[in-house]
């Protein structure tokens, strides 16, 4: 199950707001151009972003997702149309043939479940042609980010079209690795409401990662970084054969 932070609908209206720049989204626009990607599978497509660049480009594209608030946002916006939407995992995908699938801004560690993970490498190779590809990206726990992740440095106040001011910040509660646990917390100025939601991302090393892609089948053709965030994350593309 997603994380309440995608789940609650006043919530999940906050992450575009709060993620304007989304030149993370560049390296995967190039990912599916040099693939030359006509038919894509974008697991954990949250309110839409990646999946709506591609479409807007011509591309066949499946989002799925399993937080609704998430889906809802993204199928409302302009183009929603042009994409199928699914919420769900993919665990549970219909029959499909894609020559490229994502899991965009660290999606794979908000899979923190081991069966699902599996399940979700299982999911992706299945829905895959033989010759697609999967790329995602997972953050180098060698880099250890949880340690910037605090309140005094996250602490910010965005206005928010139609919704006015919010306060918010995170908080580290737990690290027990692989697993590392926050608190987002956020305060509507228009009414006061305080609404608060835990996340737990899972961090798995570079060989980790690779073991598993291995054990399902892929080939593990390149190991990158994300240009927009150089030496902190690990960016996989891995080919089903
Ligand atoms: C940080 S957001 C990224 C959303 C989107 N990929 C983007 O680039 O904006 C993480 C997303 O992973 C989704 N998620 C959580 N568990 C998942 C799972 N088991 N399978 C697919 N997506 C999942 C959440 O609902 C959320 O939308």
């Amino acid at each position: 199950m997603a994380d309440e932070s995608y789940r609650h609908p006043r919530l999940a209206a906050l992450y575009d707001p709060f993620n304007p720049d989304r030149s993370d989204l560049d390296a995967y626009v190039r990912a599916a151009e040099e693939y030359g990607a006509q038919r894509v599978l974008d697991i954990g497509c949250g309110t839409g972003v990646f999946a709506l660049l591609l479409a807007e480009r011509g591309i066949d594209v499946v989002g799925v997702d399993p937080a609704r608030a998430s889906l809802d946002i993204a199928r409302a916006k302009p183009g929603g149309a042009r994409v199928r939407w699914i919420c769900g995992d993919a665990t549970t995908l219909p029959p499909l043939q894609v020559d490229l699938a994502t899991m965009t801004a660290n999606v794979a560690q908000a899979i923190v479940d081991q069966e699902t993970w599996h399940g979700t490498l299982r999911g992706a190779y299945d829905a895959l042609r033989p010759g697609g590809l999967l790329v995602f990206e997972t953050r180098d726990p060698a880099r250890r980010a949880w340690e910037e992740w605090n309140r005094e440095r996250s602490l910010r106040v965005t206005e928010v079209p139609g919704v006015g001011a919010v306060r918010s910040w995170f908080e580290l509660i737990d690290v027990s690795l692989p697993l590392v646990t926050f608190r987002d917390t956020c305060v509507f100025a228009a009414d006061g409401q305080v609404l608060a939601a835990e996340s737990t991302l899972r961090f798995r090393g570079r060989q980790e990662v690779e073991q598993d892609l291995l054990a399902h089948g892929y080939v593990v053709e390149d190991v990158r970084d994300a240009p927009d965030r150089p030496g902190r994350e690990l960016v996989f593309h891995a080919r089903r054969p």
